[in-house]
């Protein structure tokens, strides 16, 4: 159970978790939010079969996607007759120095809810898959911490919305603009899911461990942890607890 103002943040290392990212998906869509959906790794159509009915949503205006991948080749492909009228969302590829100001603006305009959309959907989701990659492309951390801190405050304090983000870390690399907007988001976050591959490699019958960790407000009290192993399969996701799937016994 997620309130309303909250944020979760999804970290994943050697591992694949975008099951989690296609979970939360679903599960805002079904519950009537307004979604803004930054896919910075995979295609529209990608996301699209894992059984979400994204086309329909993205139709009725429920669902508002940015393909990065798309969005960044324009950007850096001179031929491209991208308008140069309309602010970029992603214009940082092109003037890395600037600061993530326009794909701020995107989200926030995209989740600003006219009287209509209010009366239609319930408050507004911002989904981010995934953060690690605005670093990758050259952006400082302290401009990805700016730009989760504007969403915040857009999203979670003034419309009461909620924030899932996701985060790629290989924690044996020693990435310290990863450590540190990793670190940021910890503390910004009330529910920390930590998917991990297993240490002894992959194994058929289990794919992970995930880790729960849903946080006091205000840390009067120890944070509540909970582990689980987890299998992927073609219809969602099975969760045991860990040594329980005769596999790894
Ligand atoms: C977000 O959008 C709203 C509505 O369009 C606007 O009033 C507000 O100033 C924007 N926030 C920021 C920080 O730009």
């Amino acid at each position: 159970a997620i309130k309303e103002g909250q944020c979760v943040l999804l970290s994943e290392s050697k591992t694949d978790g975008s099951f989690l990212i296609h979970h939360f998906l679903s599960f805002f869509l079904k519950a009537q939010c307004k979604v803004c959906f930054l896919g910075l790794v995979q295609s529209f159509s990608h996301y699209s079969t894992v059984g979400i009915n994204m086309l329909q949503a993205r139709e009725k205006g429920q669902l508002v996607f940015f393909e990065g991948l798309r969005n960044s080749l324009d950007m850096l492909l001179p031929e491209s007759d991208a308008s140069d009228a309309e602010p970029q969302p992603l214009s940082f590829l092109r003037w890395p120095s600037t600061d993530l100001r326009n794909l701020f603006d995107f989200v926030n305009s995209s989740l600003s809810q006219s009287e209509n959309d209010m009366s239609r959907w319930a408050s507004p989701v911002l989904l981010i898959d995934d953060l690690s990659v605005l670093l990758s492309l050259g952006v400082n951390p302290t401009a990805v911490l700016d730009f989760i801190h504007y969403c915040r405050m857009a999203v979670c304090s003034k419309q009461q919305g909620n924030m899932v983000t996701l985060v790629h870390n290989e924690d044996d690399l020693g990435d310290e603009d990863c450590d540190l907007v990793l670190h940021a988001l910890t503390h910004q976050s009330s529910l920390i899911l930590q998917v991990h591959g297993l240490n002894t490699g992959y194994c058929r019958d289990v794919h992970g461990q995930i880790q729960l960790r849903w946080k006091d407000k205000f840390q009067l009290k120890r944070d509540h942890t909970h582990v689980f192993q987890y299998k992927v399969h073609d219809k969602g996701v099975s969760f045991f607890a860990p040594g329980t799937s005769s596999a790894v016994l």
